[in-house]
């Protein structure tokens, strides 16, 4: 195969867009998929949710609006349990953790890669059939609510539960968590999204007061939950353990009933995270439908809302709208007339497979010097694989984010184990995911005739700890007598281990080291990371490629492979800017400490829209993704439509030499006072033969074009912004002005 990387051609076409006195049409924005629009007819299960309820005792509601079961009680390894109605026909309902696929604590289940890479796909319907696949095995385990759907925004690049979310933008994150919740739902899984909201670091996470004003709310932080709640209705939002603005986001009347219910209409349920709620009638009243609990201290429980009954703090009419809403979510989503009982065969193989198709596809490829990638096994006898246990496993996120997976059949290793403050030793703190096929084999396989030799630190039991001076000695030396050295650098994170301290690899592990040495006794050093944050990469301009691999779930040493032997071509786009170096970043402020109250005073400059609105070059810009193949942009056309939209046309075509993906991106710069430069509002996904072109149409709605007018507390709609279209936030190749 002939490998070509072509120049950058630069076009530009300068279009007039006459700013107009246009109507715009709020409605066209946001509308539900088709799959939540042919959900059971919602008039029809709000008349049944109705009439279920005024079949139900006092006892039986209380009972339906918390769960007070300690995870190790719940049925199937779960994280909360309702009990059902049996004279009603009402079933019990199981939920489990399913971020990067189930939680279960006693199931064996499939791990898919982590949501950042899924991210980084840019795929809409690859993000559909994760929630589908996620929700396959669910539902053969018994479980009937998935609580996966994480969107918190990228604020902070060194928030332990990034690899849980789906980046720094809120239209990528909200529409790939849309496509999520669908796919979910479709096979009668009740999604959640979540942690609702302000929720971005982990430092004080119990209660740390996140203060954001109202605009920079509603134009990033709520807006991935609203374009998903909106899009494709999911039966819950979970609120986080965050305060917002002062008051605990479980019960902020705000967020719960002004937003949410009743600016976004949302008729599913609020439920708390596992501990979240701080009080009964308060929490209620505010908009709270469901406490879950973690067997601590309650405020749901059956007495304590029959008491705030009695005296007059929650009326039964509120009373009524939390059972009501579970009810509704049960039936239009079809876990009452179809439970799920449990027990049935996981194809794990197939399961498997679509791993490892997200994995390839969510694979950036960071630089590639000269072509270096992709390898030719018939060129290369002699391969040296270096560090982050490529020999036997891939990195995986920690907390409820992680999985058991079918090949251990438990959460594997963990000895020794430290990182972040922890120092325990459990499933909850494993993030080494043990492979049939890790990255060493999957090579062997696709080079056959070449010797293939691993170095680094084979140690199961302290996978953390600093390479040795000798290690670092050996990896060289082999290195050095090899045609390519492959060195895999890893960054764990997890829930509840705090932030990371910095964006680099040099602590405790000392991996920068490591690359330094390996990439002075080889030129021809490939590095691949396996994170879920962005990593500094001080050695960047001394080694020939990088690839980012994300935590790459449990098909990722043959996902790894594939791209570096250019069975792949490289498709993703970063969802998170990389900088050069900690300082640069919006959060680091002063000396890089956490603020236990983070006032989020860089408002609407958050994640690329900050490195362009203060102008710092960052490493790798939002966006931003190689392939084997080179891409042209042509042709762009703007128009105006009566109701307010945009119609952005351009022509793509793959003017490379080897069938490839790209992912245009339209971006817009709107008119308005403090305004960032250019933010995201569309995009597309395909693939092209070599030679093929294709003609692209992204609308671009009114409320795309808008900003969040505080005086009148709406939305404004701003017309006669620059259209930009590129191949990443910077890359921009046609304008419209
Ligand atoms: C996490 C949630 C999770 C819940 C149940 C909490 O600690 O913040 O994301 O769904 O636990 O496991």
């Amino acid at each position: 195969m002939q490998k070509k990387l072509w120049p950058a051609v630069a076009l530009a076409a300068a279009v007039c867009v006459a700013a107009r006195a246009d109507v715009p049409d709020f409605s066209l924005d946001f509308a539900p998929t088709s799959a939540a629009m042919n959900a059971f007819g919602s008039a029809a299960a709000h008349r049944r949710a109705d009439t279920l309820v005024s079949k139900m005792t006092l006892d039986e509601k209380l009972q339906f609006i918390h769960s007070e079961y300690a995870m190790s009680a719940v049925p199937g390894g779960g994280a909360g349990y309702i009990q059902g109605v049996p004279r009603l026909g009402i079933p019990d309902l199981n939920m489990v953790d399913s971020a990067t696929g189930s939680g279960s604590t006693s199931q064996a289940s499939t791990t898919f890669p982590a949501t950042i890479a899924l991210a980084a796909s840019w795929d809409r319907r690859l993000s559909s059939n994760f929630g589908r696949q996620v929700a396959i095995e669910l539902r053969a385990q018994g479980f009937g609510m998935g609580l996966g759907g994480g969107t918190n925004l990228a604020r902070e690049p060194r928030g332990g539960r990034l690899f849980e979310y789906l980046g720094e933008d809120p239209v990528l994150a909200g529409e790939m968590l849309a496509e999520r919740t669908d796919g979910t739902q479709s096979e009668k899984v009740i999604a959640t999204i979540k942690h609702y909201a302000g929720n971005e670091q982990e430092h004080n996470r119990g209660g740390g007061n996140s203060q954001i004003d109202e605009r920079t709310l509603r134009e990033l932080y709520l807006l991935p939950f609203e374009i998903a709640a909106k899009r494709a209705q999911p039966g819950s939002v979970m609120c986080s353990y965050n305060r917002l603005n002062g008051d605990y986001a479980c019960e902020n009347a705000h967020l719960l009933n002004d937003v949410l219910k009743n600016d976004w209409r949302f008729e599913g349920q609020v439920q708390s995270d596992w501990g979240a709620t701080h009080s009964t009638a308060n929490a209620i009243n505010a908009g709270l439908d469901e406490e879950e609990d973690v067997g601590s201290t309650v405020y749901l429980t059956p007495t304590a809302v029959r008491q705030a009954i009695a005296n007059g703090s929650v009326s039964t009419a509120r009373l009524d709208d939390m059972v009501r809403r579970k009810l509704y979510v049960m039936i239009r989503v079809g876990v009452m007339d179809d439970p799920a009982k449990g027990g049935a065969t996981i194809n794990f193989a197939g399961a498997n497979a679509f791993a490892q198709a997200v994995s390839e596809q969510s694979m950036v490829l960071l630089k590639n010097d000269s072509n270096q990638l992709p390898l030719s096994a018939a060129s290369l006898s002699r391969i040296a694989v270096i560090g982050g246990h490529a020999d036997a496993a891939v990195l995986t996120g920690g907390g409820s984010g992680n999985t058991r997976d079918p090949v251990t059949g438990a959460f594997a290793g963990c000895g020794g184990l430290t990182f972040g403050t922890s120092t325990g030793c459990s499933w909850w703190t494993n993030p080494w995911l043990k492979l049939n096929t890790p990255i060493v084999a999957a090579i062997r396989a696709l080079a056959p005739s070449a010797q293939v030799s691993f170095a680094g630190n084979s140690d199961q039991q302290t996978p953390f700890r600093a390479y040795t001076q000798q290690e670092i000695d050996q990896a060289a030396a082999l290195a050095a007598r090899s045609d390519v050295a492959i060195v895999v650098v890893a960054q764990p994170a997890g829930e509840d281990f705090g932030d990371l301290q910095s964006l680099s690899l040099a602590n405790p592990s000392n991996q920068d080291a490591l690359v330094d040495a390996v990439a002075h006794a080889n030129p021809r050093t490939i590095v691949v990371v396996e994170s879920g944050n962005p990593v500094l990469m001080p050695w960047k301009d001394r080694v020939a490629a990088i690839v980012e691999a994300w935590y790459p779930g449990e098909g990722g040493g043959n996902a790894i492979a594939n791209v570096l032997f250019g069975k792949v071509n490289p498709s993703g786009k970063l969802p998170v800017t990389f900088p050069v170096r900690d300082q640069d970043t919006p959060t680091w402020g002063q000396n890089g400490a956490f603020e236990p109250d983070p006032v989020y005073a860089e408002k609407l400059n958050m994640g690329y829209r900050w490195y362009d609105a203060k102008n710092i070059t960052p490493m790798f810009e939002f966006g931003y993704g190689l392939s084997y193949t080179h891409f042209s942009y042509s042709g762009l056309s703007v128009k105006h439509r009566p109701d307010g939209a945009i119609d952005v046309s351009f022509t793509v075509r793959n003017d490379g030499r080897m069938a490839g993906a790209e992912v245009p991106q339209v971006y817009l710069g709107v008119p308005y006072r403090d305004e960032p430069p250019r933010r995201l509002v569309g995009w597309e996904k395909f693939g092209l033969n070599p030679g093929e072109a294709r003609h692209v149409r992204i609308t671009v709605t009114p409320r795309m074009q808008s900003v969040w007018d505080t005086s009148r507390n709406g939305w404004r709609y701003v017309p006669g912004g620059t259209v930009y279209v590129g191949a990443s936030s910077r890359d921009i190749r046609l304008q419209g002005s």
